[in-house]
């Protein structure tokens, strides 16, 4: 019986990353790969210390880590600071790592990392493994329309639809495929309109990523046909093989880098059906006071139930204060968490809509559960995730900003109403949530793929 090859899986050191990595290694690794899953040292003590015992047991997932030559939590937070880094000190290591494990594996091929699947954002492992003789796929973390934007960055400039810095100067709609919905020029997937600094810092990481792409032949995405055919077929070597999930058996698999808030489950346990309102922004998104205090209101207003993840580093102030007023206010209907099982909590029978901020993973996995969602995008991909979203499938809105840009309270109440009240939005939905379900169920698309790629890991 042919033998499958040791594989090593590489994302980009973030929650948003390594969530779908992870995943996407468990799968291979049930067909009985051997996976080598490398996190920097700061996310894999984040990863290990909220999951204990994931790295053991009879998992066929091993994880090592390589320094990411940062010092503390401020460079790390500090979006430019952290991709220079990255860019200038992980290859290296990453190097290093791959001659220790063949030296180790003292002339046993089997042992020695003969495939390599990296993160596009950390494009630059596939040049480590082409150097090195590596075979190699490319795995992208966003929406397959994502990809064919960032892909098409030198079309753009050349075309002068943005400048070298990436920014748009006409606000015409772009068009980059023709079966594609036309681009919004404030979708870029580079976005950050709180910071041109970061929005620079982004598109020059990105624009790298074009280069790197040149050294596979294979795009695994996490995405599905049905969701995205047209960008799917305009990217040769697409294999779209979402949307991955945890498996319910073992949740921790997602490899959540803080503790889940599972009480939050037993409080929905205790709700009908379709009445809560999820309100999740990711991992990174930071909200200013002022904003804050607007989406709290409004949730204070609308006097249904709630459960609300607030990270403690959610805003760029201390909220303690008006915290522990708004939580006694709203004691009979509203529950904060710092961290939720998310996909458990999206898949719970109780959650009527998700008031998100369209990170490429919650959407997908607010679309595998069908449920409604409010858009409130914050950076990169989340704008154009937006526009699908709303404009293109059809299952959720957005809330827009007044004429500071401040989303109100009022705001926020309307379009939450406006979510759970539509049928068609519910319906949309639903269908969309059956494509879902079919695209990784046996003979669909998704898991064809999957199953095509792992007989490319067979030695
Ligand atoms: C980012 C980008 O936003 C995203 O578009 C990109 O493609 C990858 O990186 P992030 O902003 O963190 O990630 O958002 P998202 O992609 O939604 O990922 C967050 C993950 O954290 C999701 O898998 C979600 O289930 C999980 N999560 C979030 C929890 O488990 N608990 C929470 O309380 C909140």
């Amino acid at each position: 019986m042919a033998k499958f090859k040791h594989v090593l899986v590489i994302p980009y050191p973030a929650q948003g990353h390594v969530t779908p990595l992870l995943k996407l290694a468990h799968c291979i690794a049930d067909y009985g790969v051997k996976v080598t899953f490398v996190n920097t040292e700061f996310i894999h003590a984040q990863v290990m210390a909220a999951n204990p015992g994931l790295d053991e047991g009879s998992s066929r997932v091993k994880f090592v880590a390589i320094p990411d030559g940062l010092e503390t939590d401020e460079e790390r937070k500090d979006i430019p600071t952290k991709m220079e880094s990255i860019l200038s000190v992980m290859p290296d290591h990453l190097q290093e790592l791959i001659e220790k494990v063949k030296k180790q594996s003292d002339g046993n091929e089997d042992e020695q990392i003969s495939f390599m699947i990296a993160d596009l954002t950390v494009g630059w492992a596939l040049e480590v493994a082409e150097r090195m003789g590596i075979e190699r796929a490319g795995f992208w973390p966003a929406s397959a329309s994502a990809l064919v934007m960032t892909l098409h960055i030198p079309k753009l400039i050349e075309g002068g639809v943005v400048d070298n810095n990436g920014f748009a100067p006409k606000n015409d709609l772009i068009t980059i495929l023709e079966d594609l919905p036309a681009y919004k020029s404030n979708d870029l997937v580079w976005s950050c309109p709180e910071d041109p600094a970061i929005h620079k810092a982004i598109f020059k990481y990105l624009s790298s990523i074009v280069h790197h792409s040149k050294r596979t032949n294979s795009f695994l995405c996490n995405s599905f046909r049905y969701l995205e055919a047209p960008a799917c077929s305009g990217i040769p070597g697409a294999l779209p093989i979402g949307p991955l999930m945890a498996s319910a058996r073992l949740v921790h698999r997602r490899g959540s880098l803080w503790n889940e808030d599972s009480t939050c489950l037993n409080w929905l346990d205790q709700h009908p059906a379709l009445s809560v309102i999820y309100i999740g922004f990711g991992s990174t998104t930071i909200f200013g006071m002022e904003q804050f205090y607007e989406l709290a209101h409004g949730l204070e207003q609308i006097a249904r139930p709630f459960l609300w993840v607030v990270r403690p580093d959610l805003t760029d102030g201390p909220v303690t204060e008006f915290h522990d007023g708004f939580l006694q206010r709203v004691r009979n209907y509203g529950k904060v968490v710092q961290w939720a099982p998310q996909e458990e909590v999206l898949a719970h029978p109780a959650v009527a809509c998700f008031f998100t901020h369209c990170g490429w993973n919650s959407t997908l996995e607010g679309l595998s559960n069908g449920v409604p969602l409010l858009c409130r995008p914050y950076l990169g991909d989340q704008f154009l995730n937006r526009s699908f979203i709303c404009d293109v499938w059809r299952v959720g809105l957005g809330v827009d900003g007044d004429e500071n840009g401040l989303i109100t309270r009022h705001e926020v109440r309307k379009k939450l109403l406006a979510v759970l009240g539509s049928e068609e939005i519910r319906a949309n939905c639903l269908r969309v949530k059956e494509m879902a379900r079919k695209s990784v169920s046996e003979g669909g698309s998704s898991l064809k793929n999957l199953q095509s790629f792992v007989e490319l890991m067979k030695a």
